[in-house]
């Protein structure tokens, strides 16, 4: 992915206001979360959005079966999804929703200048409709079907309706070259990229972007009232419409839009085209991402399996929302493949990871400087010889780390700092500083092996709050580093390459020791 500013905008799905959010929500939120912090502890201008999707047709029927409006049905779901990225420490700057005025203003002006343009023109439409994904579905496809919804497995319908139309087909060959040529990452993964190619090699059709009888509930095509904007156009322009303002227009385009396969076509096809008709600059990157599985099995209503709120609470009371954060971004369904949310395999990567890795190495490196330097980082001496290759592994890290979050792969960043943590344990098994000790004249060499330890856990503790903020801002309190916390609250700015760099911890600074960081936790 290229961002040729500093600055950094990440947008999540806006989700459907009729579902109730749940950890498919919450992991792309999660993830959006991790690189707005990551960029934002690299000191880049970052506008991280999430919202909700408001104007689908099911709405109504929802609200009506409730003896709701469908403003209030809305409105409280949109709620609850705010609350939980509340809740869940989600650092977003805004939370856009489709029902909002600052929203459907734009909206009409973009369909009008397209309307202008011809880019949207009036006609008639009849296909093969899934009225759940509120989505026609191209003859080919709804064969292979069999006639039924890919989603749900409901019958599709045939449907006919007047209908604007957007020109999709007039911007084949450029969205050929844009995903081809110009921008080879535009879509992530590879095997999303080489899909939606072959899709649109086979041809595109142009696309309906109205519907009729929603009740007055969405926007209105410019000049015919009987028409409303279909959902998806509505939905999409949201990354837009939110910062298409004077103080936040420099945001645009977004650097990455985060969001699941299931959602592929409308952010990797309609979307650039429907910018492209309003000569708008294009996005930088669309990342589709796979699904969670729950322990082996698809996650569905009929089932009943669904990682719900509940769930999802259960295990940030039992192991901390840090753990939570640091599963979901590890072990994620980033690339082409699903990804299995299963406790066994929670607990196994908490205690390894979490309470072994990273806290044990705190409390050890913590506890030695208490133990042998009176709670005060020791000089680093002139020993520099025993910590060369150390310095070494922290800067391979830090490369290693930048490199895969610049790529989106968060995974394979925090693989990297794990590694340091692990290179540090090593490095205490190598030099045994607890053994040094037992005699006086091997301190200051003691202290440079410490000093390397700590100053390697400062490095590691930056790589890692992006994903586990909580735990590393506690463990900067215990290395006498609150400057950090200060700079990053409320999404204020980081200094990576500052702090990043080797030496930075002043000798004499005060370390505390404390309650291990991740307790381990025994689980059957
Ligand atoms: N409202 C549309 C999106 C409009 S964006 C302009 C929508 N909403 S949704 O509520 O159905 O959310 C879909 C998104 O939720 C997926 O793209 C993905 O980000 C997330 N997930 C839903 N289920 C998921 C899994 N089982 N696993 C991972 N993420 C999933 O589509």
């Amino acid at each position: 992915m290229s961002t040729d500013t500093a600055r950094f905008y990440v947008t999540t799905p806006i989700y459907y206001v009729n579902d109730r959010p749940h950890i498919g929500h919450v992991y792309t939120t999660t993830v959006a979360d991790v690189l707005a912090r990551y960029h934002r502890l690299r000191g880049d201008e970052v506008f991280f959005l999430t919202g909700t999707d408001e104007h689908a047709a099911k709405v109504v029927d929802s609200a009506t079966d409730r003896g709701l409006s469908p403003q209030q049905w809305a409105g409280q779901n949109a709620a609850a999804f705010r609350d939980t990225f509340a809740r869940l420490g989600m650092s977003n700057n805004d939370f856009i929703r489709t029902s909002e005025d600052r929203h459907k203003d734009k909206v009409l002006a973009y369909v009008e200048q397209l309307l202008a343009s011809g880019d949207v023109y009036a006609g008639e439409y009849e296909g093969w409709y899934d009225a759940g994904q509120e989505e026609y579905i191209p003859e080919n496809k709804a064969k292979e079907y069999d006639f039924r919804s890919p989603i749900n497995n409901q019958p599709l319908v045939r449907k006919r309706e007047k209908n604007y139309f957007f020109k999709l087909s007039a911007y084949r060959d450029r969205l050929l070259q844009l995903i081809e040529k110009d921008n080879p990452t535009f879509v992530q993964p590879e095997a999303r990229r080489n899909e939606v190619l072959a899709r649109i090699r086979e041809g595109l059709n142009d696309v309906p972007i109205s519907r009729t009888g929603t009740g007055g509930w969405g926007i209105p095509v410019p000049g015919d009232d009987e028409q409303s904007i279909y959902v998806w156009i509505d939905a999409l322009f949201n990354y837009l419409t939110t910062v298409d303002t004077d103080d936040r227009i420099r945001y645009w385009p977004a650097s990455v839009h985060l969001i699941a396969k299931d959602i592929l076509w409308f952010h990797a096809v309609i979307w650039p085209a429907l910018l492209m008709a309003l000569d708008r600059p294009l996005p930088h990157q669309v990342y589709a991402h796979s699904f969670w599985i729950a322990e082996g099995q698809k996650m569905s209503k009929s089932l009943g399996n669904f990682i719900d709120l509940e769930k999802i609470d259960e295990y940030v009371t039992e192991f901390s929302l840090d753990a939570l954060r640091y599963f979901l971004t590890t072990q994620g369904p980033m690339g082409a493949t699903d990804a299995d949310f299963a406790q066994d395999k929670f607990v196994a990567v908490y205690n390894s990871d979490l309470a072994n890795a990273v806290g044990n190495c705190a409390s050890r490196v913590t506890n030695m400087i208490n133990r042998y330097f009176d709670g005060k980082l020791p000089p680093h001496g002139r020993e520099f010889a025993v910590s060369h290759e150390y310095d070494r592994s922290a800067e391979t890290a830090v490369a290693q780390y930048t490199e895969a979050m610049d790529r989106v792969h968060p995974a394979q960043a925090v693989e990297a700092a794990i590694k340091l943590i692990g290179d540090i344990d090593s490095y205490i098994e190598q030099t045994q500083p607890f053994r040094l000790a037992k005699d006086p004249e091997n301190l200051p060499k003691v202290g440079t092996i410490l000093y390397n330890c700590a100053e390697a856990l400062r490095i590691a503790s930056l790589l890692l709050w992006p994903v586990i903020p909580d735990a590393m801002e506690k463990l900067w309190e215990r290395l006498g580093q609150t400057a950090y916390t200060q700079a990053l609250a409320n999404n204020g700015c980081g200094q990576f390459s500052r702090w990043i760099a080797w030496g930075q911890s002043k000798p004499d600074t005060p370390i505390a020791k404390g309650d291990p960081l991740f307790p381990r936790v025994e689980k059957s």
